[in-house]
């Protein structure tokens, strides 16, 4: 028996001397680096006597030694060492200081010796990381083989969006953790928080209890597309002010910056129902309790209401370290301004007509956004605004978010505003994926495949050269009136986010759909492992097929 016990001993030292690769990394990753050189040189053997070496001193640094170390845990069972200023053979490197234009660039050098990621800051790191840790085959146990390889990879978009409703459905803390995680493993970098709409306001105002009393509740939910049906079941939730600073960190270690939303002035009926003072009519209001677009919005004639949204945008910018702020914009029906004594005499006072391009309400809500902005800006932030705010003139130093389509992504770059673009019918992820919507869960509509996600150019052709800069980022949107949970938000942002990280990091002339489906079925061997629900890859998800039923 001990002969046995030896014998074993010794054909584990042997193995561990002198390992024999028994898998193969693969750097053509999703999103694709930019250049990719291999086959000069041996590999280098990835084992568990790998250490880490980072920058002595520098936290960011070591803090991105040990996501490496977990990647490679994670993947390969691999059990790192770290090691502030190691260098030598089987030591993967993390440095600072590549000479790159771009700050979020990453080198990726591997040789049979060494293996090295350099970039700029530590953001740049942090996607290599990333990137070296999609190469990795998705196993445990097992000696992997790292090719001789330089890589290299610059975003082409610096804003790298995705976003979560947490309103019409609420997410708790650890779910938002889990979405910060799958935006990190896609290297996007902003996460738009939408946590105020009709159906509930989520996040703790100090000087405004009632918002987490009573505008954080309602009572029931509407049974599918507004069924006239109610489930009965109370639905809320509100998050501490020390839990949004919680999620703003973790997001922040991952060189994801939170872009908070408070939507105005339309989408605020749960304000409402906690302020009735706040609206046109004096309420009563409710939480609302079924989807669309309400037309209890803050009235514009009230000071009261300017006063609210100084106090609440005064704590809110304590939590939020983000330059750009969201302010909504969106969706806000004129009918009680048209209605309400109080707007109607701001209107004259503003001295505010009617022309032939916009309506004296549509401009008063451009003064309403003004106001904002001009607070923001003054305590150093710039606002986003969905592209209604051209409507009545635009704010000016607003950025548009275009999601009606592109046209006002392309007004606003010729009025050289920055834009973001998230048109619906390729980036709202709570569309349908599949041309077979039937065995869909229920979503609110539309198709979008992952091959019109793919094939989507941010930079619309029709822009001039000086306007194109103007485009700086690119972003998909997860509406949740018919996403209720975490798992479903995963089904309905992956696979589409992969696609959705390749458009916001390669140049057109990178993209090949073809190229890009024979890469994904990897990645979501990694979502598997990560416990990540997603859609099968089958040709009806996938590819973009024609719709027989006709409907929208
Ligand atoms: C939006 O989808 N209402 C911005
Ligand atoms: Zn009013």
């Amino acid at each position: 028996m001990k002969k046995i016990w030896n014998w074993l001993a010794l054909a584990g030292m042997l193995t561990a001397c002198s390992p024999v690769p028994t898998q193969t990394a693969d750097y053509r990753v999703i999103p694709l680096p930019d250049e990719l050189t291999t086959g000069k040189g041996d590999p280098f053997v990835l084992t568990s006597r790998v250490t880490i070496g980072y920058p002595e001193g520098n936290a960011d640094m070591e803090r991105n030694a040990r996501f490496l170390a977990e990647a490679l845990a994670e993947t390969t069972g691999t059990t790192a060492t770290l090691q502030a200023g190691a260098e030598g053979a089987h030591v993967v490197r993390l440095e600072l200081g590549l000479d790159d234009a771009n700050p979020e660039a990453y080198r990726l050098t591997v040789e049979k010796n060494g293996v090295r990621i350099a970039a700029p800051t530590p953001a740049g790191v942090f996607y290599g990381i990333q990137a070296l840790r999609k190469a990795l085959p998705v196993a445990q146990g097992e000696t992997t083989a790292l090719p001789a390889a330089e890589v290299y990879a610059a975003p082409r978009f610096g804003y790298r969006g995705a976003h979560l409703d947490v309103s019409r459905h609420f997410f708790s803390v650890e779910e938002v953790k889990t979405y910060l995680d799958m935006m990190a493993l896609h290297q996007m970098n902003r996460f738009h928080w939408h946590l105020t709409d009709d159906q509930g306001w989520r996040v703790e105002i100090k000087q405004y209890p009632r918002l987490a009393e009573v505008a954080s509740q309602r009572k029931e939910t509407v049974i599918g597309r507004n069924s006239g049906r109610y489930d009965g079941v109370p639905h809320g939730g509100c998050y501490t002010q020390d839990e949004i600073r919680e999620v703003v960190a973790y997001a922040a270690e991952r060189y994801i910056t939170v872009v908070p939303e408070v939507d105005l002035p339309g989408h605020m009926q749960a304000v409402l129902a906690a302020y009735p003072e706040l609206g046109c009519t004096g309420g009563p209001y409710e939480v609302w309790t079924m989807w669309g677009v309400s037309d209890n919005v803050l009235c514009a004639g009230d000071d009261r209401v300017f006063a609210f949204l100084k106090n609440v945008f005064t704590e809110l910018l304590d939590l939020f370290p983000s330059e750009y702020i969201h302010v909504g914009g969106d969706e806000c029906p004129k009918s009680r301004w048209a209605a309400c004594p109080k707007c109607q005499a701001r209107i004259r006072q503003l001295g505010l007509r009617t022309d032939s391009r916009h309506t004296k309400e549509e401009r008063l809500q451009s003064y309403v956004i003004g106001r904002v902005e001009r607070f923001l800006n003054e305590h150093g932030r710039r606002i986003i605004g969905w592209d209604e705010i051209l409507e009545g003139g635009l704010a000016p130093n607003a950025s548009v978010m275009s999601w009606r389509g592109t046209q006002g992504g392309i007004a606003a770059a010729r009025q050289h505003h920055e834009v973001i673009m998230t048109p619906c019918d390729y980036l709202y992820f709570n569309f349908y994926q599949s041309s077979d919507r039937e065995n869909e869960p229920l979503a609110i509509g539309g198709y979008v495949p992952v091959q019109k996600v793919y094939e989507y150019d941010p930079v619309p052709a029709e822009l001039t050269a000086e306007e194109r800069p103007y485009i700086v980022g690119v972003q998909a949107n997860l509406w949740t009136e018919y996403i209720a949970d975490l798992g479903l938000a995963q089904y309905m942002a992956l696979p589409r986010f992969a696609a959705l990280s390749e458009i916001q990091w390669c140049r057109p002339e990178r993209k090949d759909f073809a190229d890009f489906k024979a890469r994904l079925p990897r990645l979501v061997d990694r979502y598997d492992a990560l416990g990540y629900r997603h859609a099968e890859l089958k040709p009806e998800v996938l590819d973009e097929m024609p719709l027989t039923d006709g409907a929208w």
